[in-house]
């Protein structure tokens, strides 16, 4: 396990801001995550721009389709240097066993329930309580050969016993009103036993992004 606690989203789809961003950071001190945004818009230009930068990446696909899909988008994946992958732990056993089986030396982290949708949304949209269908993804996860998990702050208190990765994003040290709605500050979550927190708009949109990454390291 990487010993950065820290990851940066670089969520944007724009080269030059990208790199503008990274111009803060120290490969020493974060990882980087290129989500959906930057991956489809710079591809393989990006990925390769932060490896020359020594950056380790944290590629966030959130991968949920039928086992042969994920399992071949895993394949291609491999080609890059990527040091962590996402998969949605809701895409079932089969799809999970299928990206396990082809994420070789990358580490396979599985998504639980995003952040930014709140308990009351889960509640409608699956008919149980969020606690239950987190306990039913953390009991799938548990079972299959998945590395780590990626879940909110507030569900660490269930992964005591989870060997595993524990990826956290929805960080906010400061209130904001915003599309994250399961949040919690740094310091909380490192306490709560996370691995690594996931932090892009408070640390990216910051004047002064060296003061927040020491904030939020
Ligand atoms: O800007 P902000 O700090 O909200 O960014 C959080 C990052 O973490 C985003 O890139 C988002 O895609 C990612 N993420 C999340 N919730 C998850 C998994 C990943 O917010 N469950």
């Amino acid at each position: 396990m990487s010993n950065k606690r820290l990851i940066v989203a670089l969520d944007t789809n724009n080269f030059s801001k990208a790199k503008e961003i990274v111009s803060h950071l120290n490969p020493e001190q974060c990882m980087v995550k290129v989500g959906l945004e930057l991956f489809i818009s710079q591809r393989e230009k990006i990925l390769e721009y932060l490896t020359s930068e020594n950056f380790e990446i944290f590629l966030d696909l959130k991968l949920h389709d039928i086992p042969n899909t994920v399992s071949k988008a895993l394949e291609a994946i491999q080609e890059f240097n990527i040091s962590m992958t996402t998969i949605h732990l809701k895409g079932g056993k089969d799809m999970i066993k299928a990206a396990s089986e082809t994420a070789g030396d990358i580490r396979l982290l599985g998504v639980s329930i995003l952040t930014s949708l709140s308990e009351n949304e889960i509640e409608l949209t699956y008919g149980i309580p969020f606690s239950n269908l987190f306990q039913r993804l953390l009991g799938i996860a548990q079972e299959s050969k998945i590395d780590g998990l990626v879940c909110s702050s507030h569900e660490l208190q269930y992964l005591k016993e989870f060997k595993g990765i524990k990826v956290v994003p929805g960080i906010r040290n400061q209130v904001v009103d915003d599309d994250q709605k399961r949040v919690m500050s740094s310091s909380e979550a490192y306490a709560l036993g996370a691995d690594h927190i996931v932090v892009g708009r408070p640390i990216t949109d910051a004047s002064d992004i060296q003061k927040k990454i020491m904030e939020y390291s």
